[in-house]
């Protein structure tokens, strides 16, 4: 079945009471569009013999800096459309900008700390812009349960606790990252690449993968050294960052005796690809 395409908050919510008045029980996955098997992996783990599965895309203008990808970042409704009907959701939520933040829209949901590093280092605002735009979408759809991927480690971690900060009431899955047979993590933005750059892209998950085995016990700062060497060596790879974090606060940790994190960012020519790796004591 096709699932049907509605742009404005009055029929997401009528479709949804509809739904519930059927003892639905609603799933959500929230997404920029320009979607790709890990999106279909994320519906297909959201889909249940009872559930109703809402897709969202929206381009959202609020988590962008001045000089990133905005204006050029894909938009492809229709193959959304076909991906997600394929994956089994059954209601495609697309809202414009002016539906999500109508003309006077000043609130913001700010997230100290768990939200200035790694990512949100490099891109000042960036987790602001998400937090307000999936509390928006979570109050809209108003699901059970709303499924994230774990590519994007610190904004699962970020949506976690401003869940649990503001007592919204949904669940919190986060999926496996889906990837590519040489191991890059399926993005977005990899149609960005050049083929010079698509035959380095693996190359980050490579590094992640040889410093993890011999993590357990290690220095995480000289494990970070060696992980921004690794990643230097790239071709054509400039190092945004790389560092060993626990994976539920994201603070920067000594030794690695704890579940902890080693996230990512690399530039390759004007595209910027990020990636994580679960690292055990
Ligand atoms: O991960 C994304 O695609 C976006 O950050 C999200 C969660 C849809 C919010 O715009």
């Amino acid at each position: 079945m096709i699932a049907p395409i509605v742009h404005t908050v009055v029929e997401v919510r009528a479709a949804v009471s509809r739904a519930r008045s059927m003892g639905l029980s609603v799933a959500f996955v929230p997404t920029m569009g320009a979607l790709h098997e890990g999106h279909a992996a994320l519906v297909r783990a959201a889909v249940r013999p009872a559930s109703f599965v809402v897709v969202s895309v929206f381009v959202n203008p609020k988590q962008f800096g001045p000089n990133e990808d905005f204006a050029k970042y894909p938009r492809t409704l229709e193959a959304d459309q076909a991906l997600c009907s394929a994956a089994g959701a059954n209601l495609i939520f697309a809202p414009n900008a002016n539906e999500m933040y109508p003309d006077g829209s000043v609130t913001f949901v700010d997230i100290a700390k768990l939200g200035d590093g790694l990512c949100g280092a490099s891109r000042p605002g960036h987790f602001r812009g998400v937090c307000t735009v999936v509390l928006k979408l979570f109050n809209i759809v108003q699901a059970d349960v709303a499924h994230f991927g774990a590519k994007d480690w610190q904004q699962a971690t970020i949506i976690r606790r401003m869940v649990r900060d503001l007592d919204v009431p949904i669940r919190i899955a986060v999926e496996p990252t889906v990837r590519e047979a040489d191991g890059l993590a399926l993005s977005s933005r990899n149609r960005y690449l050049n083929a010079e750059e698509r035959a380095a892209a693996p190359g980050p998950y490579r590094a992640l993968l040889e410093i993890r085995d011999r993590a357990a016990g290690q220095n995480a700062p000289a494990l970070e050294a060696d992980l921004r060497e690794r990643l230097s060596a790239i071709p054509g790879a400039r190092v945004d960052y790389a560092r060993i974090v626990d994976a539920a606060t994201l603070e920067p940790i000594a030794i690695v005796d704890r579940p902890a994190v080693a996230a990512v960012a690399v530039f390759l020519g004007t595209t910027r690809l990020i990636d994580n790796i679960l690292l055990g004591p």
